[in-house]
């Protein structure tokens, strides 16, 4: 009698310690809830993906949104380290792009217009004489078709949209997927993907501004930033790349070894005029090797390191010289100059009129696919 129960109690001591494995292994959470109404009525939901370290991110089903992200500082205390909005109504309205999906083209397009096969498209004219990320109702602006995924490894959020053909005048049915996923190395993986019925341009990307010291409102520029690039693209005053590829030897656009961002942004530098700061292109170095780190962004009071990964071929570093003070952060402050920074992986700007520039054009039949990284560690 005595063995039997011996018996008993080691089954189920066995049986208690399966059950505690099983609920430290699915440790990731994705939790839904409704975030607000569309000004014609659409319900949008945010979804919080969880790891089992404490990093959280926000994604809402309006423009992919990242609306906030959880990162620990040095001593383990998570903040939020993106610019948003804590409603709807705000990113319908006034977002100048906070944490969302751009597209189908990412960045400028000359005046417009680009051709293909001798056919010329005109996209609107959305920021002085020329095309921004996508348009009057860009990729950042549509609601998208979300799916969740969560099992021990990874909590993943997929968002799918399908945009007409000759939607803000783009041709060719776009059939997007973007897969957000975060993993365990506290790195949230952004996944693109397209299949077009008609030959299209297509350059995405993900416009999250990043303050890594947690005070939304605080400028940026003792961030410090390295971006592995040994030239960049200058652009005219209306911050379109004049097809020039410049060396960033002795200019203040090099980053190949870490530097504040206020270092040289005060410099006499004609292309700091033009962007009022950093609003340019980088030519990535390791053009064609796959993912590898691009770029980092460092904020030695908090300790957060943020590292870039990705495929792409550019990278936009924007120093968020737009903001002036007049948008409400989510902390209660105010969105100052400067107090946000975009890492925007992408092909480079204008690309459609460029002919020496790495090509955006998809075709029926192919696949348009890139992955970009952004991974979180301490100091
Ligand atoms: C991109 C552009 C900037 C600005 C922001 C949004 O980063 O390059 O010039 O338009 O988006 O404000």
């Amino acid at each position: 009698m005595k063995k039997i129960y011996f018996l008993l109690l080691l089954l189920s001591l066995i049986s208690c310690e399966n059950t505690k494995k099983k609920e430290n292994m699915s440790l990731f959470k994705i939790n839904k809830e409704f975030f607000g109404k569309t000004n014609d009525g659409a319900i949008v939901d945010q979804y919080t993906l969880k790891n089992s370290n404490g990093m959280e991110v926000s994604i809402i089903s309006y423009g992919g949104i990242i609306t906030s992200w959880k990162a620990k500082d040095r001593n383990g205390d998570y903040k939020d380290i993106v610019l948003g909005f804590t409603n709807l109504s705000d990113y319908e309205t006034s977002s100048p792009y906070f944490g969302a999906i751009i597209g189908r083209y990412g960045n400028r397009i000359r005046e417009g217009k680009f051709s293909l096969d001798g056919v010329e498209y005109n996209l609107a004219v959305n920021n002085g004489e020329n095309h921004l990320h996508g348009g009057l109702k860009g990729f950042d602006k549509v609601i998208w078709d979300v799916k969740e995924e969560v099992n021990d490894k990874l909590a993943s959020l997929i968002l799918r949209y399908n945009s007409m053909d000759m939607e803000e005048g783009y041709p060719g049915n776009l059939d997007v997927k973007v897969t957000y996923t975060l993993t365990n190395d506290d790195e949230l993986r952004v996944r693109y993907e397209a299949d077009t019925d008609k030959k299209t341009v297509v350059n995405l990307t993900q416009h999250s501004y990043f303050n890594l010291s947690a005070g939304l409102s605080r400028d940026i520029l003792s961030h410090q930033i390295t971006i592995d690039a040994d030239s960049y693209l200058p652009v005219d005053k209306t911050l379109i790349p004049t097809g020039e590829l410049r060396d960033v030897e002795g200019t203040p656009f090099d980053f190949r070894e870490s530097k504040r961002v206020g270092d040289d942004i005060y410099d006499k530098d004609t292309q700091l005029t033009f962007g009022n700061g950093y609003d340019h292109c980088w030519v990535l170095n390791k053009q064609g090797e796959g993912i590898r780190i691009v770029a980092s962004a460092y904020d030695p009071v908090s300790g957060r390191l943020l590292e870039v990964y990705s495929d792409q071929p550019g990278i936009q570093f924007y120093s968020g010289n737009f903001l002036d003070g007049t948008l409400e952060s989510k902390d209660g402050g105010k969105y100052e100059f400067r107090s946000g920074f975009c890492l925007e992986t992408q092909h480079y700007p204008n690309s459609p009129n460029q002919e020496s520039f790495p090509s955006v054009t998809l075709n029926p039949g192919e696949k348009y696919e890139t992955e970009t990284i952004f991974r979180f560690t301490t100091r």
